[in-house]
């Protein structure tokens, strides 16, 4: 088991080599979370010195960091094409599907990473999984209208839902969609993920689901000593 702050290295590693497949003239979706952060200090670094780029951000979070580093931005209300996007992930599994949303922002993560010719994930190497859903919860955004009544009914579909609270400010935690955050875990591991996340994306008012499955179509995985990439395994 690796420290934090070995992790912190690792991701440093690969949101660094990250950067090497973004190209001159690239409009890139631009994910969210500690290990992108490495990728935008990178990219910022590239562009100073003459990358010619665009970036979709997927967060507040990300756009106003690549606002500091001068990194020219697009607004994703009127794009609808990206040639790659780079993202960050709770957990992946051999097929590269992967959990995302442990800061919030997979809903717009998902459009992104969806209208993107290449989506690619960054992370170290204590992301993978064999299976997703055993360790880390499924987050899925629901709209305030719809709270007690999804939560009726993700635990028809066997999940255990618990609303996610902010920790530096009393409540909820409040999506910038304005929505809440329900973290789904299950007793008993669900058995084909794309049917529990349509039956999930039935439910009115659960707007996006954080299951990525068989979006990436590759990974960049940080070890100790080396970055890897991943293809994902036929199923
Ligand atoms: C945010 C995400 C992040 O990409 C995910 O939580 C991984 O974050 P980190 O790189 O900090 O481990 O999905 O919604």
């Amino acid at each position: 088991m690796k420290s934090v702050s070995s992790n912190v290295e690792l991701k440093k590693m690969v949101g660094q080599r990250a950067a090497d497949l973004v190209k001159d003239g690239m409009r890139i979706g631009i994910g969210t979370g500690s290990t992108v952060v490495f990728f935008i200090e990178e990219l910022a670094r590239r562009v100073q010195n003459g990358l010619r780029i665009q970036g979709a951000p997927t967060s507040l979070g990300t756009r106003l960091l690549c606002a500091q580093h001068g990194i020219p931005l697009l607004d994703s209300m009127t794009i609808n094409h990206l040639d790659l996007a780079i993202d960050g992930a709770d957990e992946i599994d051999p097929s590269l599907n992967a959990i995302k949303g442990g800061g919030g922002a997979h809903t717009v993560e998902k459009i992104i990473a969806s209208m993107a010719d290449e989506f690619v994930l960054i992370a170290d190497q204590t992301k993978l999984v064999s299976s997703l859903c055993r360790k880390f919860p499924l987050p899925v955004e629901v709209i305030p209208a719809s709270l007690s009544f999804a939560e009726k009914e993700i635990r028809r579909l066997g999940g255990m839902p618990a609303l996610r609270n902010a920790v530096r400010k009393d409540g909820p935690v409040i999506t910038e969609n304005g929505n809440f955050i329900l973290d789904i875990t299950f007793s008993d591991p669900p058995g084909d993920l794309e049917v529990l996340n349509a039956q999930l994306k039935r439910i009115p008012g659960l707007l996006e689901t954080g299951l990525f499955a068989g979006i990436a179509k590759k990974a960049l995985i940080g070890y100790q000593d080396t970055v890897e990439t991943l293809l994902p395994r036929e199923s």
